[in-house]
């Protein structure tokens, strides 16, 4: 028999409470969920400012498709206002969009080692936590990839201090998407500095949620006065409630991703009316100091909670906050008996996250009341006891 392996697979992910399985969700907002007719407390949203609530207007923006690749004549005014609006934000030369975080990411770091004798010269230097799609693309380059301990700047130092590599790119992310901690990202662009090498920080997790205005992780940076990452990627897929990202960086990075992106390239430019609407919001997003007060409040007093009860959560201040249970078939039981009770959460196990580490990812977001809070806390206790 043909594919006698898929089978094979597929039991032993149910053997080992690994397989993983889709829900039709009927409707989701950021503070419920309903699927087969019930609704749960729905805390494992990335729409961490409650954006996805609002209603949107479409009249203006009807241009549903682009019809071609960018460089065929999929590029439109709306790709390269939403472009030029980040750019300027956050003070970029230029900037490229992507219909998704995993294609910007993964594409650009092959694109960017595309040429083979200077990869032989070549070292990318990746915290052990990055996404998916940053490992991926390293793998998939023709550069060295160099793990370095989680946020360990002395290990990342000491592997940089290493290499012999002409071409060295970090890579880290503003808000690790399993733990919910930060990046150091003013050490890091030192490091870089020290070493000639190039810094990229994937900010999927902290663009609208961090700063002042919503900038992100970087937000601080340009508050001082400093140098931003040499590579930014915004996604839109989570604070900003739509999909898609952008790569910011100088003109001539984003010129030669022009010319050797295959992503880019093959592959139809994001919707008009996607670009549009995702401009609208980020806009709406600069005013959402409202939003981003009571997410913060959110997240202090879930923690504070946790604390009275004597739940572990991790050292997270953002709106991920993952409670480490180990055990993937525990924790898989530990989000079924939630549900039990109304809320949903979703079990992240291996090899989302490392062996032994499966964990209950606990996202907070601006829509959820203090009661909401409350209700999640005192089923937790029961759920992982
Ligand atoms: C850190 C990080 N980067 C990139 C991505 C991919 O973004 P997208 O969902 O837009 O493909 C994700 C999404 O899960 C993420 O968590």
């Amino acid at each position: 028999m043909p594919f006698e392996y898929l089978n094979t697979h597929l039991q032993q992910q149910q053997q080992h409470a690994l397989l993983r399985i889709r829900h039709v969700v009927q409707r989701a907002t950021a503070r419920t969920i309903t699927v087969n007719n019930a609704t749960y407390l729905n805390f494992a949203s990335n729409d961490y400012l409650g954006f996805g609530d609002c209603s949107i207007n479409l009249e203006q923006n009807n241009v549903l498709g682009s019809h071609s690749s960018p460089l065929v004549t999929g590029y439109q005014a709306q790709q390269q206002q939403l472009e030029q609006y980040l750019c300027s934000a956050l003070g970029y030369e230029a900037g490229m969009l992507f219909n998704s975080g995993f294609s910007a990411n993964s594409s650009v770091i092959k694109a960017l080692f595309n040429d083979k004798n200077a990869a032989q010269n070549s070292a990318i230097f990746q915290d052990k936590l990055n996404h998916a799609s940053l490992i991926d693309g390293a793998m998939h380059s023709n550069a060295a990839l160099i793990c370095f301990n989680h946020n360990d700047l002395k290990h990342l130092h000491s592997r940089l201090e290493k290499s012999k590599a002409h071409n060295k790119l970090i890579i880290s992310e503003g808000v690790f998407s399993m733990d919910g901690d930060t990046a150091p990202i003013k050490e890091l662009l030192a490091l870089a500095k020290e070493h000639n090498a190039w810094l990229m920080i994937d900010d999927a997790h902290g663009f609208g949620a961090l700063g002042k205005t919503g900038l992100g992780s970087c937000e601080a940076l340009l508050d001082e006065g400093l140098a931003l990452p040499d590579i930014l990627v915004i996604t839109f897929g989570k604070a900003v409630a739509s999909s898609g990202a952008c790569v910011l960086a100088n003109n001539e990075f984003i010129n030669y991703m022009l010319q050797f992106n295959r992503d880019y390239t093959y592959s139809t430019a994001m919707s008009p009316l996607m670009a549009a609407l995702t401009l609208t919001r980020l806009q709406a997003i600069k005013c959402a100091d409202v939003k981003r007060e009571q997410l913060s409040s959110n997240i202090a007093f879930f923690k504070q909670l946790c604390k009275q009860h004597a739940i572990a959560v991790m050292e997270s201040n953002t709106a991920i906050q993952p409670i480490v249970l180990g055990c993937a078939e525990q924790t898989l039981h530990a989000a079924q008996r939630l549900k039990q009770q109304g809320i949903w959460l979703t079990a992240i196990r291996p090899p989302t996250v490392a062996h032994n580490t499966a964990r209950l990812r606990v996202t907070l977001t601006a829509a959820h009341t203090h009661a909401d809070i409350t209700a999640l806390v005192e089923h937790l206790k029961g759920a992982i006891a």
